[in-house]
């Protein structure tokens, strides 16, 4: 068996590999200067631009730069206005001692990328400090000759179900359903729809940068192995006219959201005209099949921190993350003498949840039947907020007789977000978990 999912949608773009390393692409030959970074004359008439995701002095592993060679320079564009999008939202207010489930989002017809509803956030953009989450379920493309890129952050997109088109400054992604993918801080990009709806979830880190998690004892392999991380190759929107590129160049609308607003301005020219670029700082996606899971070969329920597939370091406490983006994906469960629940717990960390279903079956419930699976499902485990298995699957996982056996071969991964700060709610999130002032719902769930 190959550890990789069988797309519905087929792969169309290639890749570089290797998560963090310096790569290099470009889309003609020689289009990236030799040596010079900043030579008198680049390439085929091309101008050097660079975009830095880190401070220049950042030590060498932490050191996020890229430089770009394109026909016209990102400077050249008007002046930036406010934009009236509905995915402007208010800051998140809301802060309650108890879980959160959010059934489903609705479907908009009309919705496109730009349209995102705001769930949770801790931190604050504009001091680059905690991250936010977002929600997309959108039925469109992205219009034409618009493209986006945040100013707050990183942004982990992790789609739910549906297949998103990827253009990027640095080249395309096709990130569907079991993969995800994380669009650095400024890179413009715009989305297209190839294969119908898509809905999911995003992960908007205003603090640093993802990481792989340190394996400590597990050794140098494990977990998600670096070479398993695709990276986008250059791709020019436009042709060689004799030794000189020329893009497609036409009216473009650029919208950047800062701290939640969003702005916009236009520009006479393509933003996808990058005919080469090198660098540490781009775009990436992983296949979430190919994750190499470590568990429990004997006895007792590990933390979930054995699944962690990407970090978000913090300087706040030692081994504190921002954030950790966990997985637990299909595996094999073997312990002995073990409750196969997770026990009741707290935790200081606040533990947001969502599941990709690569077989959406209207039976699987999200707490083995005790609540029904939809569509679209999100839950929020605050600070010290105690949660465990409901009655009924404890009753059964004390009565189960113990073999091994393979968890999630209907196609069910669920994901973490554990974040060190508590999660404010948004509006939308506090009306769609019910905790209007009638509300009596207690949620209990597993993780
Ligand atoms: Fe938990």
């Amino acid at each position: 068996m190959t550890p990789v999912t069988k797309f519905a949608v087929k792969e169309k773009y290639q890749y570089l590999e290797g998560f963090g390393s310096y790569h290099q692409s470009e889309a003609f030959p020689g289009a990236n200067p030799l040596v010079n970074n900043s030579p008198q004359k680049p390439p085929y008439g091309l101008r050097t631009e660079r975009i830095s995701g880190s401070s220049f002095t950042a030590p060498r592993d932490h050191n996020l730069q890229t430089f770009m060679y394109r026909q016209t320079s990102s400077l050249k564009h008007s002046k930036f206005v406010p934009y009236n999008n509905k995915s402007t939202a208010n800051p998140p207010s809301y802060l309650s001692p108890n879980s959160s489930l959010w059934p489903s989002v609705p479907v908009d017809p009309d919705a496109d990328w730009l349209t995102q509803t705001l769930l949770a956030q801790n931190g604050d953009a504009a001091t680059k400090t905690g991250l936010a989450i977002w929600l997309f379920s959108i039925a469109q493309s992205m219009k034409p000759n618009v493209a986006f890129s945040s100013l707050d952050g990183d942004c982990l997109i992790i789609p739910q179900a549906g297949t998103l088109n990827i253009q990027t400054e640095l080249g395309k992604l096709l990130v569907r359903q079991n993969e995800i993918c994380v669009i650095p801080r400024g890179i413009r990009y715009c989305v297209t729809l190839p294969a119908g709806p898509a809905r999911g979830y995003m992960c908007e880190l205003f603090q640093g940068h993802f990481r792989l998690p340190e394996l400590g004892p597990i050794g140098s392999t494990g977990l998600a192995n670096i070479r398993d991380f695709q990276i986008p190759t250059a791709c020019f929107d436009g042709e060689l006219k004799g030794d000189v590129a020329v893009a497609n160049n036409t009216e473009y609308t650029i919208i950047s959201r800062q701290a939640g607003r969003l702005w916009f301005c236009t520009q006479d020219h393509t933003p996808f005209d990058v005919a080469a670029w090198h660098g540490t700082f781009y775009p990436y996606k992983y296949d979430l099949a190919r994750y190499c899971v470590m568990g429990n070969l004997l006895f007792d329920e590990h933390d979930p921190s054995l699944y962690t597939l990407l970090s978000a370091p913090s300087n706040r406490e030692p081994g504190t993350n921002v954030v950790d983006f966990a997985i637990i994906p299909p595996r094999w469960m073997v312990a002995e003498d073990t409750l196969r629940l997770p026990y009741f717990h707290r935790n200081t960390m606040s533990e947001f949840f969502g599941l990709i279903a690569n077989v959406q079956d209207p039976e699987h419930g999200l707490n083995g039947g005790g609540q029904e699976f939809r569509p679209f499902v999100a839950g929020l485990h605050g600070c010290m907020t105690t949660h465990g298995a409901v009655e009924a699957d404890f009753q059964r996982a004390t009565k189960s007789t113990l073999k091994p056996e393979k968890l999630g071969t209907e196609g069910l991964t669920v994901f973490l977000l554990e974040t060190e700060l508590p999660l404010y709610l948004s509006d939308w999130a506090v009306e769609a978990a019910g905790h209007g002032p009638k509300s009596k719902t207690q949620i209990s769930s597993k993780m």
